[in-house]
């Protein structure tokens, strides 16, 4: 029986939902993959912190883990850049797929990552990294690569949506929202990258690159956070028939000279009501694209928070390992045949 041998790096809100379901689901994985996927570790920062997982798959050495023969592919839910940049090169250049919701390090090397992947075949998924279960990467690398797309908006953070939706329903406390996202598992570790917009622009620099063919880093897209909105701006927005979101917005532009650029930024923007981003509200993330041919498409979910940023990297996990094990078919036809169908009137 076929298996190929899985580490987990990191063990955060998103790391013990990966864990969990891997397990809780092995049967299903396999069957989707066509081998069974096994964890061989998860790197941690303190093995000693009780984490619900068996103490044996644990260890404080993700360089070694990295490292094993025995491991196919390599999921980083660490966030940050260094030592995690060095682990997934190392990752890659070793024969082992990544796959990674770090948005942080995305932003800034997509190039340099995707370049080693791509000089090894190998595999960099990172579906997880902007808007948490939705899928929004694959559409545009894949569903839309047919297509010229013209612009990018989207409510890509969930915590400041988060903040913002209850300041303007209930006039809450920026503080106390601001902590119940935290403890919701929304915020980052450093709710700063939230509340200031750094982690809306990375995302806004992964979708820009992606949706442009080009290169975006974080550094390139303007940004301004949500700290100085106030319950009283929301009213007033309110007396407009708007609503105030923080927005990523990422567009095909033509400067002076009649070129064509790419023009990224985040910023608290004024929403009519009757947009549908109006609409979207708590953790809740949305973006909206704009293509030649498809005209206005919406993808709505789950932004922030462990199961749903967890779906999206299991989602990525599963093509990593079918990849591996069926250079990118999927299993034989046999596994649609497990559930019986149940014909109307029956019970
Ligand atoms: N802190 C992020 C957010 C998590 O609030 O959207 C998902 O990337």
């Amino acid at each position: 029986e076929r298996a190929l041998g899985i580490a987990v790096l990191g063990l955060g809100n998103v790391g013990s939902e990966v864990v969990r379901l891997l397990s809780a689901h092995a049967d299903d994985f396999q069957a989707r993959v066509g081998a069974r996927l096994e964890l061989r570790g998860i790197a941690v920062r303190n093995v000693n912190a009780n984490r619900g997982v068996p103490v044996e798959l644990l260890t404080d050495d993700a360089a070694a883990l990295v490292a094993r023969d025995d491991v196919d592919i390599v999921v980083e839910v660490v966030g940050g850049i260094e030592p995690v940049r060095t682990l997934i090169l190392n990752a890659l250049s070793s024969g082992k797929s990544v796959v990674t919701a770090n948005k942080a390090l995305l932003a800034d090397y997509t190039g340099e990552l995707a370049a080693v992947a791509d000089a090894a075949d190998l595999d960099l998924y990172f579906e997880a990294a902007v808007a948490g279960a939705i899928p929004v990467v694959r559409p545009l690398m894949q569903s839309l690569a047919g297509d010229r797309v013209d612009r990018v908006v989207g409510i890509v953070n969930g915590t400041t949506n988060f903040i913002l939706s209850a300041m303007g329903d209930t006039g809450a406390d920026y503080g106390e929202t601001l902590a119940e996202a935290s403890r919701l598992g929304y915020a980052e570790a450093d709710p700063t990258a939230d509340v200031e917009g750094y982690d809306a622009a990375a995302k806004a620099a992964i979708l820009a690159s992606i949706a442009f063919h080009t290169r975006v880093t974080a550094s390139d897209v303007f940004r301004e956070g949500i700290t100085k909105i106030t319950a009283e701006d929301l009213a007033s927005a309110a007396d407009l028939d708007c609503t105030i979101k923080l927005l990523a917005i990422c567009e095909r532009v033509t400067d002076d000279s009649g070129a064509e650029r790419v023009s990224a930024r985040v910023y608290p923007a004024l929403v009519p009501l009757e947009h549908p981003l109006a609409a979207v509200n708590g953790a809740f993330n949305a973006v909206v694209v704009e293509a030649e041919a498809a005209g206005r498409l919406m993808f709505y979910g789950q932004g922030a928070g462990g199961s749903p940023t967890a779906s999206a990297v299991l989602g990525d996990l599963v093509s990593a390992a079918r990849n591996k094990v069926h250079g990118g078919k999927g299993p034989d036809e046999s596994i649609y045949a497990k559930l019986p169908i149940m014909s109307i009137g029956e019970t």
